[in-house]
This record gives structure tokens, C-alpha cells and sequence, in this order.
């Protein structure tokens, strides 16, 4: 017993290196670490410069019944950062509970974007619908690929105008 962890103590003592070299290895540790955030930051980026883009208009309450959830209330984030999709994005229905990153990049009027604010809205209904709360005499304009709430659309532009230019990413 008492030989065996002096082979141990051995075999430690020529495979890992002298004590005042374990700062140095830290530092390489933490270096790759790092470069691995950077990594992701950087892969991030891209993934957001990648995004669509198109247009984003808004619609009125009541927001129920919806083409995706009937009346179920329970199916809308808290937040109320939700949307009805556009042809472009319903997918034939599968974009129902999809979230999406939109952010306003222009608009026809210049100062209506909220600089650099991001949202995430999670698709509730089909914006070309004719059951739903979604319909099109309901919203802003009709066509835009995202038509937000109307909680979804001030957040990142001025309410007031009916329709911006986003830039979209599904998450
Ligand atoms: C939104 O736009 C309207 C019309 O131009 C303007 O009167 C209002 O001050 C704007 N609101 C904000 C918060 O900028």
C-alpha cells in the first residue's frame, strides 16, 4: 500500500510540470477560453447580419381567436411580444410558436426605428386568415411579412406609422 503511492507520487512528480510552470498553463486556459467566446461572439454577429429582411406592420385587439392556438390565451408570451406571419413566413402553419429576433432598420420616415433594440416575438397567428383576430382589415397595411402587436411594433419603432423595414431571424 505504502509503496504503491510512492510510485504514484513518482508518476505525478514526471508527468506534470514543475510547479512554477502551472501559472503559465493557467494562462494558456484561459487564453483558449477566450478565443472560444470570442469565437461564439463573432459566429453570433454573423448570424444576426444573416437575417431577412422585410416588413413589419401591426394590428389591433383583441387578438383572439388565432389561426394557430383557436382561444387559448395560455399560448401568448406574457410579454405580449407576438405577431401574426405573413405568406413569407406561416409555412404553411409550422411557424406556429416559432420566435423570431426582429429589429426596425428603416422606415419611410426617418427617426421612426427605436436604434438598436431587438425583440423576440413568438408567431400566434396567420396574417392572410379570414377567422381570426388577425384579419386584414385589422392591420396597418396589408402584405408585410410580420404583422406585430401592437406592444411588439412600439417597442422597437414610433406607433405611429404603418409600416417599417425589419430584419428577421428565427431562433
Ligand atoms: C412619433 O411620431 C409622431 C408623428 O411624427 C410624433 O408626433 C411623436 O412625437 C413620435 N413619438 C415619439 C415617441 O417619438
Amino acid at each position: 500500500m505504502e509503496k504503491r503511492s510512492v510510485d504514484f507520487d513518482r508518476i505525478n512528480a514526471h508527468t506534470f510540470p514543475p510547479k512554477f510552470h502551472l501559472p503559465k498553463m493557467l494562462n494558456g486556459r484561459s487564453l483558449l477560453l477566450r478565443l472560444l467566446l470570442l469565437t461564439s461572439a463573432l459566429s453570433e454577429m454573423v448570424f444576426v447580419a444573416c437575417g431577412d429582411v422585410g416588413t413589419a406592420s401591426h394590428y389591433s385587439p383583441p387578438y383572439q381567436p388565432t389561426e394557430c392556438y383557436s382561444g387559448d390565451p395560455s399560448q401568448f408570451p406574457s410579454s405580449n411580444l407576438f405577431a401574426a406571419a405573413g405568406d413569407g413566413v406561416w409555412d404553411n402553419g409550422a411557424a406556429c410558436g416559432r420566435q423570431y429576433l426582429v429589429r426596425c432598420i428603416s422606415a419611410s420616415r426617418s427617426g421612426t426605428c427605436i436604434p438598436e433594440r431587438t425583440i423576440q416575438i413568438k408567431i400566434v397567428d396567420y396574417a392572410l386568415s379570414s377567422s381570426s383576430a388577425a384579419t386584414v382589415s385589422k392591420q396597418s397595411v396589408t402584405g408585410a411579412t410580420l404583422v406585430l402587436s401592437q406592444t411588439a411594433f412600439g417597442a422597437i419603432a414610433n406607433s405611429s406609422v404603418a409600416s417599417i423595414n425589419i430584419e428577421f431571424q428565427q431562433v
